[in-house]
């Protein structure tokens, strides 16, 4: 799966998809991230990508024309399954729309800026608009590292059995039991008998009770 993720600070998460399963994923051939720096792509002598907004409200804008070129420029070298926009008036992501987001070939995320970008590149160049949640960032690049982190892990073979996408939280929309590990004993706070008695029958049925317990005590709006 390629995704390409458009912004003006690639900075911010060149560290973030060179490290841990991020990097992984992209050295075993199972992603495709690519960065792209939006000020590469104005023609000004400045390198201006945002300008004030017409109707004089504060704050600024970003501009369309280089946003427009960079879109065109990707398009006319494959196909885009989806076009996103990183806004927090967007749909909200959850595991859902992970899941089916990391089901397509190519994505393009657009991350928003400042007052947000001009609103024709949202009528004609946008298919989708995502929030990561009811609360403002300064910027999309962690939105959009959220998505892209959420939405690479479950692309097959970026985890290993142990680690399996189908045990995470939120996947039959139930949180995860709680997990231990050794020592069994630690100052005298045990694990729970069930885990150390090596009949997997039991196990299974009491991560099922937890999970329900859980979901239904700390997100009863999951059941
Ligand atoms: N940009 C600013 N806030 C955001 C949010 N909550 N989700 C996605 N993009 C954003």
């Amino acid at each position: 799966m390629r995704i390409d993720i458009l912004t003006v600070f690639p900075d911010m998460l060149e560290g973030f998809f060179n490290c841990s399963m991020m990097a992984r994923a992209q050295k075993a051939g199972l992603a495709d991230i690519h960065l792209h720096d939006i000020r590469d792509y104005t023609t000004d002598k400045h390198h201006k990508t945002d300008d004030y907004p017409f109707g004089g409200c504060a704050g600024l804008v970003m501009k369309i024309e280089p946003i427009d070129r960079l879109i065109t420029d990707l398009k006319s070298q494959r196909e885009y399954d989806e076009v996103i926009y990183t806004s927090p008036d967007g749909e909200q992501f959850n595991q859902k729309a992970a899941n089916s987001l990391s089901l397509l070939n190519n994505i393009i995320i657009l991350c928003g800026h400042y007052k947000g970008i001009d609103y024709r590149i949202r009528e004609h160049l946008i298919t989708r608009e995502i929030s990561i949640g009811d609360y403002v960032l300064t910027g999309g690049e962690l939105a959009a590292a959220v998505m892209t982190d959420s939405i690479v892990r479950l692309i097959p073979g970026v985890l290993s059995d142990e680690q399996s996408a189908l045990s995470d939280c939120f996947q039959d929309n139930l949180l995860a039991p709680p997990v231990y590990t050794r020592p069994a004993d630690y100052k005298g706070w045990k694990v729970p008998d069930v885990l150390l008695s090596g009949n997997q029958a039991l196990i299974d049925d009491w991560e099922f009770q937890q999970s329900l317990e859980r979901t239904k005590r700390l997100r009863p709006d999951l059941l």
